[in-house]
């Protein structure tokens, strides 16, 4: 089997935490590529209920290992706290691998997000993360692998310290974070390499690897709705650069989608239902932040906005999710276009200021109110949803090949 890549679609927390763990069976290496612990993707399995931010999901699995790729930044106290959880939930100890490569998040970067005001006006985790991508663009980061040297830690870490040095915000305490870091360091030196060379010896061995992306398309800081969006490339994209491997090797892109929109954070959302439809879906929707808490901006199925990221993904294949949620509608509404002004808008805009005045155009399909969560052949669902799933199949010219009904693993249909 060659590599596969589980995308989020959307703006984020779509189900790639259920899909990549269910995917996972039978994989050599799970694989996150970008984004920390910003994330938060939720698996059900026999142990419970757990919410991860930097493992992948399928490093649940034993037999697998879960590499957290250069592409990712990593706060090495959230990583522990998140090891701590899967120990106390009686879960087997993962098997990890962190790139060397990789940037480390500090405490001063969390800081910077809240003083610098980008936290409120993008309504952003508040994890560190655009600091800490903005120091690796600044070529001022910390990486795992000068960890392994006390003195170039020192270094860096000092030389960060004075270009962010601000009058106004008390200094770090360089040697105590330098410190914990060495610790951490001791702790998991067996655990941090070369991922490139274990991921590409894998492919080129023809073993299973799994790509888990975290976020969603319309979150890519290049190609999402910018400014409204996180610091890392979230699309399939960010697998070459973020994982060191080429293109090539990612055969099946599976693009999942919730069956309804939803967003969290600020920014432009055309179909957000503000009302009695945004409340029900959030609530039978469960739409809270697994980071975070926050609730979840909920609305109808955005066309406009999958049309875009089937264009920038090319899915081979689609798993769509939270089918369940949307049982006991009379009708189902899809947006196919966009008003902006007097105009008719099939593609998605570059434009902030175009998106942010879009309204939807819609059109309506027939609900269905039986309870799906329960089946599990794909004839066995009510006519409408299927009739919704080929709607959804024929406008992104792509086949579903999953369907999710329910958290669980078993909760899912095949196609
Ligand atoms: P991720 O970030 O893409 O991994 O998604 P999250 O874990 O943040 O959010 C998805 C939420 O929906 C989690 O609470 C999942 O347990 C839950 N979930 C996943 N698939 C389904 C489904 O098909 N139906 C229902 N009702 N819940 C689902
Ligand atoms: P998963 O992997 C949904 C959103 C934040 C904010 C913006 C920038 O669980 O799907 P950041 O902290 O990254 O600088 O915040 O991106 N965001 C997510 N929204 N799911 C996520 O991850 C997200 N990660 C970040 O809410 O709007
Ligand atoms: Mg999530």
């Amino acid at each position: 089997m060659p590599g596969i890549a589980v995308i989020g679609a959307q703006w984020g927390d779509e189900g790639k935490g259920k899909i990549s763990h269910l995917l996972s069976e039978g994989v050599d290496l799970v694989v996150r590529f970008n984004g920390g612990p910003n994330a938060g993707h939720t698996v059900v399995d026999s142990y419970g209920e757990i919410r991860l931010h930097h493992l992948p999901a399928g490093a649940l699995r034993e037999g697998t290992v879960g590499v957290l790729a250069h592409g990712m930044v990593i706060d090495p106290w959230v990583l522990r706290e998140e090891l701590q959880e899967v120990e106390k939930q009686g879960r087997p100890v993962p098997k990890l691998l962190i790139s060397d490569r990789a940037h480390v998040i500090l405490p001063h970067h969390k800081e910077m997000e809240v003083g610098s005001g980008i936290a409120k006006s993008i309504g952003t985790t508040r994890r560190g993360i655009g600091p800490a991508y903005a120091d690796k663009a600044l070529r001022l980061g910390i990486r795992f692998a000068d960890l392994a040297d006390q003195d170039v830690a020192r270094e860096r870490l000092s030389r960060l310290e004075g270009a962010h040095r601000n009058p106004y915000r008390p200094p770090m305490d360089p040697e105590r974070v330098v410190q914990e870091l060495f610790e951490f360091y001791a702790a998991f030196k067996d655990t941090i390499g070369d991922s490139i060379r274990t991921i590409t010896a894998a492919l080129a061995e023809g073993r299973n690897v799994l790509f888990e992306g975290a976020q969603g398309t319309l979150l890519d800081i290049d190609l999402g709705t910018y400014p409204y969006v996180t610091s890392s490339h979230t699309t399939v994209h960010g697998i070459a650069s973020g994982a060191g491997i080429s293109p090539k090797k990612v055969e099946r892109i599976i693009g999942v989608l919730k069956a309804y929109t939803t967003r969290v954070g600020e920014g432009p959302f055309p179909t957000e239902d503000v009302g009695q439809l945004g409340e029900l879906l959030r609530r039978k929707g469960m739409e809270y932040g697994a980071t975070t808490g926050r609730p979840r901006r909920c609305g109808w199925l955005d066309l406009v906005a999958l049309r875009y990221a089937q264009r920038v993904n090319d899915f081979t294949e689609l798993a769509v999710t939270k089918l369940d949620v949307l049982s006991g509608l009379p009708e189902i509404l899809v947006c196919t276009a966009y008003r902006i002004g007097n105009e008719r808008v099939e593609e998605f805009p570059s434009s902030l200021m175009d998106l942010s005045h879009a309204r939807p155009i819609y059109e309506r399909l027939p609900g269905w109110k039986e309870d799906v969560r329960g089946i599990r052949v794909k004839e066995e669902l009510p006519r409408a949803a299927r009739d919704y799933l080929r709607y959804i199949e024929e406008a992104l010219g792509v086949p579903v090949r999953l369907i999710s009904v329910g958290p669980k693993p078993e909760e899912t249909i095949f196609c």
